[in-house]
């Protein structure tokens, strides 16, 4: 019976995930959410599902001391300032406050879950860690689509996929497979906190007459995607930065 974790479970492709891993019969689905009580998307979405469990902390008790695979899928995407670039705040201090506050969830949040997950991780023989991460955090990516919003977001993600990393070049010896993987470009807004359908809507705008080639995907689609490379994980994946159609991210 392999066992899930999903870190940041509530909405979005956290829960879009919980409701995938849940069809699988033999699978023991974590959903890991801040506030149970105010993750209504995922409360019903799991509603009679036996091999589904919310948790906070007794995931030990529950999985019976190990974890086959943890997917730190949380990330802070406030609406207000989430596509900001550096001249779009007001003054210095509100900067600073949006970076440190998006470093804590970004850069410190995969380091966090992973540590606090580590000794179950290790119990288990199939020792997976997904960190879904962002091209936005490319500096190719940046550079060829004169990308300069989203800075908050996009540096502190950098800061969490060089930690995942790091972590992936740790734990080599020991035959973790650890990887970031991009999600695509998806709509999560459907599940997502007030204002965050105009800041995406706000966002295309920008992005189409910018030039940026996209395509949208549904939380479906995108997770159906990114399932197919995680249960194709292999040794040769540790460290890279994976994207969801399959092999390593690259721009074009
Ligand atoms: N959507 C896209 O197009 C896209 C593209 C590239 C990468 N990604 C990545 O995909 C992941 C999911 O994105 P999404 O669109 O599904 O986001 P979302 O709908 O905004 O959901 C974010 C999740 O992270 C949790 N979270 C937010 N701030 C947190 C904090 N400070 N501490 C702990 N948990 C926190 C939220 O929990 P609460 O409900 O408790 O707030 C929620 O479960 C993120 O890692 C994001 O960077 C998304």
């Amino acid at each position: 019976m392999p066992s899930y974790l999903v870190v940041g479970a509530s909405r979005g492709l956290g829960l879009e995930y919980i409701r995938q891993l849940a069809k699988r019969p033999d699978a023991v689905v974590i959903a890991l959410v801040r506030n149970p009580a105010k993750s209504t998307h995922l409360t019903s979405a799991i509603a009679g599902l036996k091999n589904v469990h919310l948790a906070s902390k007794q995931v030990a008790e529950i999985t019976g001391g190990t974890l086959d695979y943890l997917i730190h899928n949380a990330a802070r995407m406030n609406p207000a300032t989430i596509y900001n670039g550096f001249d779009d705040y007001p003054d210095v201090e509100q900067l600073d406050s949006d970076f440190v506050e998006a470093f804590k969830a970004n850069g410190l949040g995969p380091v966090h879950s992973i540590k606090a997950f580590l000794p179950l991780l290790r119990a288990s023989s199939t020792k997976k860690i997904v960190v879904i991460g962002t091209e936005a955090s490319q500096p190719d990516f940046v550079r060829s689509f004169d990308f300069a919003l989203a800075v908050a977001y996009g540096v502190t993600k950098a800061a969490g996929l060089l930690a995942t990393t790091k972590y992936a070049v740790q734990l080599k010896d020991e035959g973790f497979v650890v990887v970031s993987l991009h999600p695509g470009l998806v709509d999560t807004s459907a599940t997502g906190v007030a204002g965050a359908s105009q800041a995406f809507s706000a966002f295309l705008n920008k992005t189409i007459s910018s030039g940026i080639p996209i395509q949208i995907l549904t939380p479906e689609q995108s997770v159906v995607a990114q399932l197919k490379v995680i249960d194709a994980l292999s040794p040769s994946d540790n460290g890279l930065f994976l994207n969801y159609t399959g092999g390593e991210w690259r721009l074009g």
